[in-house]
């Protein structure tokens, strides 16, 4: 059943790509002059993604709308429905933020779930006008949008999971990784002063920057999508990401600027006899 759908959402990549592609252009451009609003609604102040907390208000808003509309409950409903098109227009923000930093199949299954949700707020706005007319010959079209409106979303939600659990948008990139503090030895033997050098501890590929006589090195792996971190540049105490742009501290991999919202694991390192570079994980950050 799964690969079924999954095959009918790859199969929306003929026009989902190219509408992908253009909302990208000009979500770029609008993030790219709003960076501040972005992080706020990709989730970098909270940690963790701010899309999937928000989500639950439009799916138990029109739950309760459905029950409080068999009840016969009208205006309790009327306002679930409210909620839910509030809740709706908040994830819809919240998606963008995140959506636009997505490239090739994410991109394609970001967009079709965007349209699903697109067209279930659609039915939910036009169920909200029939309701505020207070006609009784209009009452069961206005339920029945809003129906069609929560089945949408469901639908939009099946979408969105995939794209989160099957494609690992916005997954942090180092969930898997098993920390210790055992220290490591490492395959370079220097780092010179203004460069940012990659090296590996056992599996484990750190990027190494220099300050005075301070080596400080965090994970290669961007914790957004995976960037290499050892291709990009060090400003004011932290290194950017080529891919999107997130910055983390060098001193202790703290996310200072998104789309990342967890941080970077960092690592200390020293001079263990003979002269060889060691490296072990710092404990997480915890405040
Ligand atoms: S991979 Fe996206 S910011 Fe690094």
């Amino acid at each position: 059943m799964h690969r079924r759908i999954e095959r009918l959402i790859d199969g929306q990549a003929g026009w989902a790509r190219p509408v992908g592609e253009w909302n990208q252009r000009w979500l770029m451009e609008f993030f790219g002059r709003t960076r501040p609003l972005k992080d706020m609604l990709n989730g970098v102040w909270l940690g963790h993604p701010v899309h999937p907390a928000v989500t639950d208000v439009p799916v138990g808003a029109l739950m309760a709308g459905a029950v409080l509309d068999m009840a016969g409950l009208e205006r309790a409903a009327d306002i679930a429905l409210a909620t839910a098109v509030a809740g709706m227009a908040a994830s819809a923000a919240t998606g963008a933020a995140d959506a636009v930093d997505a490239y090739g199949r994410p991109q394609v299954q970001a967009t079709v779930h965007a349209s699903i949700m697109g067209a279930s707020l659609t039915a939910c706005l036009l169920s909200l006008g029939l309701r505020a007319t207070k006609s009784r010959a209009l009452r069961p079209i206005a339920v029945a949008l809003s129906l069609a409106g929560y089945a949408g979303v469901a639908a939009g939600a099946y979408v969105g999971g995939e794209l989160t659990y099957g494609s690992g948008n916005m997954v942090d990139r180092h969930a898997w990784e098993t920390r210790t503090a055992k220290w490591r030895a490492l395959d370079v033997d220097d780092v010179p002063e203004g460069v940012l050098v990659r090296a590996n501890a056992g599996s484990t590929a750190l990027v190494l920057s220099r300050s005075g006589d301070e080596i400080v090195a965090l994970d290669a792996t961007c914790a957004h999508a995976g960037g290499p971190l050892d291709g990009g540049t060090v400003e004011d105490g932290c290194v950017e990401c080529p891919w999107h742009g997130s910055r983390f501290a060098l001193a202790d991999g703290r996310v200072v600027r998104g789309p990342a919202v967890y941080d970077q694991p960092a690592w200390e390192i020293r001079r263990a006899d003979g002269g060889r570079l060691e490296a072990r994980q710092k404990p997480p950050i915890v405040a």
